[in-house]
């Protein structure tokens, strides 16, 4: 390989890997076990540097990240005549054609946001430079699509510290939907949780992935099924990986932007690999796990969601009340995440339903380490069992909290 090659293979882009907020330590975490360098923790996600062959593999391997931007441009800018002139100044005609839809979403930081106020004049602003630029060079203009554009911007509008003025940072958006789509989900059910959360509750348990694993109060399943993929080695888009590969489908963005389409040397190599994952998410889908359980009082929605995600079998599922299911074994994980009286069940049945599974807990689950994901103020006082530790969580907008207790072994 010449010089000029072994540089073009190397070369580092910075990419901004977004997470719900409480999340970050975890997409951190996960970060330094992928090929990228210069991993830096910011509100909301973490930022990083990798070449464009590696952060193809973060997008597959990361369960936590909600999405994947990568950073195109930086303009310091003082106003929004400054923020117009930088667009129109640069080669949007190089990074999309005529005929790719786009989209501008425009967020600010607080120090932004006291002196623009108004994100969506912004995104407009950005949208007339881009557009201006490329009239100016190919006569033409390429259209907006809101809902599904093959190349869907991001500007960051931050302060410059103690700086005067702020800093537009114009990323792009590679993933299209969220990465927490993982393709399982269906629709129509109350309460479920985000795929990521569910993933980042599994690795806060520390669970070994032999001891057995159970949530008592599946609902769609949402837990067991990142639970069950983490112990398989699934990586959490392999329904995506498999019909990407399957079909003519697109379903990242990346696949139709031109940094990937038009580069040989990207391409070539990640669609190979992609094929290779695909041999081995259909090995793993055939090696069954047998220390996953979950039960509910209904079980329809998880029994969906298991086909949806080519699961069925790898769970043991059964239809029971979690205030009187008996142990699987004599230790092992118990995770759940029963209501909390805002959505389902009303306030008094649900106080007396976690005192009753405190209870069986208490009796029944002898040596078994118990999560439960609650809101930080409400029903859990109603367990009474001895809390161990509590992990901040957001679950949407609700303030949270994993309660893990210990339980001491039957004697
Ligand atoms: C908030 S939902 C769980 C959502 C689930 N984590 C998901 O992602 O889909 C609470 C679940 O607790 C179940 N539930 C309520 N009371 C129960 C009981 N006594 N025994 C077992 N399950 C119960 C409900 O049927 C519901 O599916």
């Amino acid at each position: 390989m010449n010089d000029k090659k072994k540089g073009q293979k190397k070369r580092l882009q910075s990419y901004f890997a977004s997470c719900p907020l409480r999340l970050e330590d975890f997409l951190e975490t996960e970060l330094k076990t992928q090929s990228v360098s210069d991993i830096q923790k910011v509100h909301g996600g973490v930022k990083f540097k990798c070449d464009e062959l590696s952060v193809l593999k973060v997008l597959h391997f990361t369960r936590i990240a909600s999405r994947i931007f990568k950073l195109l441009d930086v303009y310091p800018i003082n106003n929004q005549d400054d923020l117009y002139s930088k667009v129109k100044n640069k080669w949007w005609h190089k990074v999309f054609d005529l005929d790719q839809t786009f989209k501008i979403t425009t967020l600010l930081d607080p120090d932004a946001a006291k002196i623009f106020k108004n994100s969506l004049h912004l995104s407009r602003v950005i949208k007339d430079g881009m557009v201006d630029q490329y009239r100016d060079e190919k006569g033409e203009r390429p259209n907006v699509d809101t809902n599904n554009p093959d190349l869907p911007f991001l500007a960051r509008i931050e302060g410059r510290g103690k700086k005067d003025g702020f800093n537009a940072l114009i990323y792009l958006d590679i993933c299209g939907k969220p990465l927490s789509d993982r393709g399982y989900r269906q629709p129509g059910h109350a309460a479920p949780l985000r795929e990521n959360l569910a993933a980042a509750m599994v690795y806060q348990t520390n669970w070994d992935k032999h001891e057995n694993f159970f949530d008592p109060m599946c609902g769609t399943g949402t837990i067991i099924i990142e639970a069950c993929a983490i112990k398989m080695g699934l990586p959490p888009s392999y329904l995506k990986i498999l019909k990407a590969v399957d079909s003519i489908e697109k379903p990242y963005a990346y696949q139709k932007q031109n940094w990937y389409k038009e580069n040989n040397d990207i391409i070539n190599p990640h669609q190979k690999w992609l094929v290779e994952q695909a041999d081995e998410i259909e090995t793993k889908l055939g090696k069954k796990p047998n220390n996953i359980f979950a039960s509910d009082i209904r079980i329809d929605k998880i029994k969906k969601s298991l086909q949806a995600a080519k699961l069925n079998y790898c769970i043991q599922l059964a239809k029971a009340d979690a205030t009187e299911i008996d142990t699987f074994g004599d230790s092992g994980i118990v995770i759940c995440n029963p209501p909390y009286g805002e959505r389902l069940g009303t306030e008094e049945e649900t106080k007396e339903l976690y005192y009753q599974f405190g209870q069986n807990i208490k009796h029944n689950f002898g040596g078994h380490k118990v999560f439960v994901l609650s809101l930080q103020k409400g029903p859990i006082g109603n367990i009474h069992l001895k809390t161990k530790a509590k992990t901040p969580f957001l679950n949407g907008q609700l303030d949270c909290r994993l309660f893990e207790y210990e339980i001491n072994p039957k004697k």
